[in-house]
């Protein structure tokens, strides 16, 4: 695991938070439990009806492994993207930030699947501990987030359905489709 870059640029930024940067050791851990799981889903929901019944896993699981794994870790736990297909999972300015961050990090030639954000920011006077991982698309993404004219019709049927405003296609392989964000306040 790569705690150094962030753990130095805490270090040096603010000496009184060098012994309490194991939070993000914890943070890296929650936001990289889900994804596995929901990916484990989705290919066996695939497998069984593809990608146009997975559709709805993809819905109503996700949201419901988050809700679980914050009630288990005290950590607010969300999806977000640039180009987001559930209207609620719109990035605030903070993450906004970061994904643009990720996004050049990976046009610069950094793996997709290791860039991470880890800060302390204040909101409304309090300390909050802001953790992102992103999320990069692999072939399986594709079947829902592809190109538009490449879905099938089944799926883009469902989608234009369930979400009109969808902005979560045109993905290719390795792109980076959204983020894990989780946030504490201490
Ligand atoms: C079976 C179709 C399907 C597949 C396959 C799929 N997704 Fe999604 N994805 C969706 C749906 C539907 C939503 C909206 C979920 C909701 O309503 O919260 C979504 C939402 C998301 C979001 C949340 C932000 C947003 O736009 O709402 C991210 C991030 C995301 N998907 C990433 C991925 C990644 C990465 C993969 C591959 C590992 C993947 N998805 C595979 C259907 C799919």
């Amino acid at each position: 695991m790569r705690i150094p870059f962030i753990a130095v640029t805490l270090l040096a930024a603010a000496p009184a938070l060098a012994q309490d940067v194991g939070w993000i050791d914890d943070a890296r851990k929650v936001a990289s439990s889900v994804p596995p799981k929901l990916l484990a889903v989705l290919q066996t929901e695939i497998a069984k009806g593809g990608p146009e019944g997975a559709i709805e896993v993809c819905r109503d699981k996700a949201p419901a492994m988050a809700k679980a794994a914050s009630e288990e870790t005290g950590w607010a736990i969300r999806r977000v993207s640039l180009k987001n297909r559930n209207p609620k999972a719109v990035p605030d300015a903070w993450e906004r930030a970061v994904l643009e961050d990720f996004d050049r990090r990976a046009a610069a030639g950094e793996n997709p699947a290791t860039l991470e954000k880890a800060e302390v920011v204040t909101a409304d006077g309090k300390p909050v501990r802001r953790y992102m991982r992103a999320l990069p698309t692999q072939e399986l993404c594709l079947g829902c987030h592809g190109p538009a004219d490449k879905l099938k019709p089944a799926v883009s049927e469902k989608l234009k359905v369930l979400y009109p405003e969808d902005k979560g296609t045109g993905y290719a392989v390795g792109q980076i489709r959204g983020a894990m964000t989780i946030k504490k306040t201490m």
